[in-house]
């Protein structure tokens, strides 16, 4: 008998879906497996108000192929303009699970981000008020810290200040990549969570470097050093509540990832929950896989869990497509480096 194993049908808490051409490519990708996703804002231009939600949450809609079912869970891209008016009222109706804070500069499209975080205390307090989470780009941007150590400088010098200042502020720190992200996560008693990505559960910085450059393996946070990543597996199968998945599933077309500045991002929506098993049969942790899938995420943002499940079958090597093609170019699917065994039915 083969071996299977059942999910409650996981969501995603992190996930970059685009627009136009690169949407209606990538998310068949998430819906086939995923029932939710929270989608980040960082579009050109950013979606920073309640109608630009609304707008882009119809444009997903629309792009959903029939017989699909699919809930996207909208943010807002927090500028030092934004509204606080205008995000509670994009909460109360519940269109909004979330804000996201990109520093200026830190990542793709993060320009219009948060350059002067007194700027946005308003926002953040209102936000802890009505508790609506804050989704966080953890990495400070400053040209003289070390692009390895931004995570670690970041916590120290801006999310702990700006949770210690925003009493009840319910913060998710964003694709964590280091042990000192985990053990702050691990240090606070409540209001913090995790998400943690399926790339930075496989690779390390060598995956990146060494042996020749791999831009696709370049994301943002980098993947640091191979003790960082086991922390990261051992965070993300230890079953603790604070800790869930958040893919952050980041296209862009090959010729814009093979260029001498190339974008940063890993497209792993394809391949993910067999990537997952994978992962967690390896640290002997499958039991728990569903906590982090499916389970945790919802806890956090307390939404109900998904009604359905997911079968997974263990067997011959999955099979998936190397590229997806795309009205903008091919994007090439996260490649694991190692073979995929558990099958989606
Ligand atoms: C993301 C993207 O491409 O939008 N890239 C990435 O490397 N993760 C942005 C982000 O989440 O940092
Ligand atoms: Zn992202």
């Amino acid at each position: 008998m083969s071996e299977t194993l059942t999910l409650r049908r996981p969501d995603d808490w992190h996930l970059h879906l685009r627009d136009g051409a690169m949407l209606a490519a990538v998310l068949p990708e998430t819906a086939r497996h995923f029932a939710r996703a929270i989608i980040m804002p960082n579009l050109v231009p950013p979606v920073v108000r309640g109608v630009d939600a609304a707008a882009y949450r119809d444009r997903i809609m629309a792009a959903l192929p029939e017989g699909m079912a699919f809930e996207p869970l909208m943010t807002l891209y927090l500028t030092e303009d934004t509204d606080s008016d205008d995000v509670a009222a994009a909460h109360a109706r519940g269109l909004v699970k979330a804000v996201k804070l990109y520093p200026a500069g830190a990542t793709t499209n993060s320009a219009s981000g948060v350059a002067n975080f007194d700027k946005v205390r308003g926002v953040l307090e209102r936000m802890a008020d009505i508790g609506l989470p804050l989704c966080v780009h953890g990495e400070v941007t400053d040209a003289d810290i070390d692009i390895f150590d931004r995570e670690a400088v970041f916590i120290d010098r801006v999310l702990d200040p700006i949770r210690q200042n925003t009493p009840g502020l319910r913060v998710v720190m964003e694709h964590i990549t280091t042990s000192v992200a985990a053990d702050y996560v691990r240090s606070a008693s409540e209001n913090l969570g995790a998400t943690i990505t399926t790339h930075h559960l496989v690779i390390n910085r060598n995956h990146i470097l060494a042996g020749g450059i791999k831009p696709h393996y370049y994301c943002l946070p980098v993947a640091k050093r191979e003790t960082h990543r086991l922390a990261l597996v051992a965070a993300a199968t230890s079953g603790d509540s604070r800790f869930f998945l958040g893919t952050d599933s980041a296209p862009h077309t090959d010729a814009n990832k093979l260029l001498p500045c190339g974008c940063a991002g890993c497209f792993t929506a394809t391949n993910t929950v067999s990537i997952l098993a994978e992962v967690f049969e390896r640290a002997d942790a499958l039991d728990r896989l569903e906590a982090f899938t499916s389970l945790n995420g919802p806890a956090f943002y307390r939404l109900p869990v998904n009604a359905d499940s997911i079968t997974l079958t263990k067997g011959h090597p999955v099979s998936y497509p190397k590229k997806i093609a795309t009205g903008d170019g091919n994007v090439t699917v996260f490649d694991p480096g190692f073979d995929l065994h558990w099958h989606v039915a």
